[in-house]
């Protein structure tokens, strides 16, 4: 199923062409559990994680506009849409030092190490290694900030 699944999302990442990296060996991945932020202890039980990265050069820069931002964002984007749609769970993160991932990983210093995205698969039950908190918030969606404080018509207005 993870071999599938690398084979289907690479795409996604050549597409847009900025560095996706698929770690699903185990002993690589114990590895980058050291990196993890605490908290995000519940990414252990992956059986991989998406290391995105990229660097101002991978696309145009237009005076202050780095355009690799907009790309990652849209190839994560739709990793994450894709591996939901093959019955995965995608789950990206920022709680993990970048530094110690590019050096588990050899990623060059140029790169930015702009997301993690842990996958897995569904579990009915909730995982004891989680907080009490994280557990409460397995069954809910966060609270979204109201369209209209950040979707404007025809004019921007301050809020
Ligand atoms: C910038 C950013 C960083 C995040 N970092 C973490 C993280 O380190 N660990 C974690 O469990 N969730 C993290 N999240 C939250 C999840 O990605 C996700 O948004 C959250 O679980 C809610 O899921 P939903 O948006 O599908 O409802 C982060 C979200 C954002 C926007």
């Amino acid at each position: 199923m993870i071999l599938q699944s690398v084979h289907d999302l690479r795409h996604l990442v050549l597409i847009i062409s900025l560095g996706g990296m698929f770690v699903y060996d185990p002993k690589v991945l114990k590895e980058m559990h050291e990196a993890l932020s605490p908290g995000n202890e519940w990414a252990n039980d992956a059986s991989m994680i998406i290391v995105v990265f990229s660097k101002k050069e991978d696309d145009c820069v237009i005076r202050d506009r780095e355009y690799y931002l907009f790309d990652t964002g849209m190839a994560t984007g739709s990793l994450i849409l894709r591996a939901t749609e093959l019955g995965l769970v995608a789950h990206p993160i920022a709680g993990y030092s970048p530094k110690k991932i590019r050096e588990i990983l050899g990623i060059s210093d140029d790169h930015n190490v702009v997301t993690l995205v842990i996958v897995g698969k569904h579990s009915e039950k909730i995982s004891p290694i989680l907080s009490d908190k994280q557990a409460e918030a397995e069954n809910k969606r966060p609270e979204r900030i109201p369209l209209d404080k950040f979707v404007y018509i025809n004019m921007y207005e301050e809020v």
